[in-house]
């Protein structure tokens, strides 16, 4: 079997995002009738987080439970990565050992450089460019509530950060159009623009984003590694939260998208984030399912 890895979205075909999403929502199904579903019996898989995390912790622990296997959680404090071993030779070690592995990390080059030396899959995490396992579940929720994301248009109202860029790859792949709002200074990486640049195009203001559209994502103004920014972000950012006014100018379905955590007040006002557009419980719960759609692409697929 060839080795594959996941580092952004665009590792993989449309047909194979496809048929990833449309497997999550099999295995979302087969879970909720109580099946039991082990393909990954006896498999490890390696989980090492240099940032915190909520939601992909557990939801990758879990999905090892659920598939028979078992995660070991390592952090830079108590492991040998916090005391410089370099990358490289954590790679060959880990990989010897376990049979995949997930990484959450600061520069990108770095996981590029470990999922170099390393026999088994490596997943992004999320690094300060992509976070493609969100995107997953994100393509899940839309596809689940309104069925397929193509030719729809969304809206992103915030930093040019990760999620942005991982937008920016999912318009590409699942061919909608992404149209991006974000305060001069904060926009997306200009390459990655380019490289999607049929479905993407960056906007003056939050309104004329959110005009007619169908989805309207938001994440936070300070992301991890950013924090001394904050106050300065908050300043940048005035005008770029997620209003009930600025959602009432998308479609009367269109979802809101917030891959979590949120700040009420910033990003986002409460009135929507816990209002009935809102999709946040869904997309949290998606991970789950999306990343044992990968775990089992990753790990059994037939080449
Ligand atoms: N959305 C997301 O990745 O959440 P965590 O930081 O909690 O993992
Ligand atoms: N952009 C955010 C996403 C958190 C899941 C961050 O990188 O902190």
């Amino acid at each position: 079997m060839a080795l594959r890895h996941f580092l952004k979205l665009t590792d993989f075909s449309k047909d194979e995002l496809q048929e990833l999403i449309k497997r999550a929502i099999e295995l979302k199904a087969m879970h909720r009738k109580g099946e039991i579903f082990e393909p990954l019996k006896n498999k490890t898989l390696g989980m090492i987080f240099e940032k915190s995390s909520t939601r992909t912790r557990v939801s990758f622990e879990t999905a090892m439970t659920h598939f028979g296997g078992h995660a070991i959680f390592l952090s830079p404090r108590d492991t040998q990565l916090g005391r410089g071993e370099p990358i490289e030779d954590s790679a060959r070690v880990l990989s010897r050992m376990v049979d995949i592995i997930m990484i959450r990390t600061y520069e990108h080059e770095k996981i590029e450089r470990f999922a170099e030396y390393s026999n088994v899959p490596v997943i992004n995490a999320l690094t300060d460019k992509f976070h493609p396992c969100q995107l997953l579940a994100d393509m899940q929720t839309y596809i689940e509530l309104r069925g397929n994301i193509k030719g729809k248009k969304v809206a992103w109202i915030s930093d040019g950060n990760n999620m942005c860029h991982s937008y920016i790859n999912a318009a590409k792949m699942f061919e909608f159009e992404l149209k991006i709002a974000c305060p001069e200074g904060h926009y997306p990486d200009k390459d990655i623009l380019a490289s999607a640049k049929e479905y993407c195009e960056i906007v003056s203001r939050p309104d004329i984003a959110a005009t007619n559209a169908d989805l309207i994502v938001t994440d936070v103004w300070a992301s991890m590694g950013q924090e001394e920014e904050q106050a300065a972000r908050l300043k940048a950012f005035a005008g770029y939260q997620v209003t009930p006014e600025l959602m009432a100018k998308a479609r009367p379905d269109a979802l809101f998208m917030h891959c979590l955590p949120a700040h009420r007040g910033e990003e986002v006002s409460a009135a929507v984030i816990d209002g009935p557009q809102s999709t946040v419980w869904d997309e949290a719960e998606n991970r789950l399912h999306a990343q044992k759609a990968l775990l089992e692409f990753l790990m059994t697929r037939e080449i």
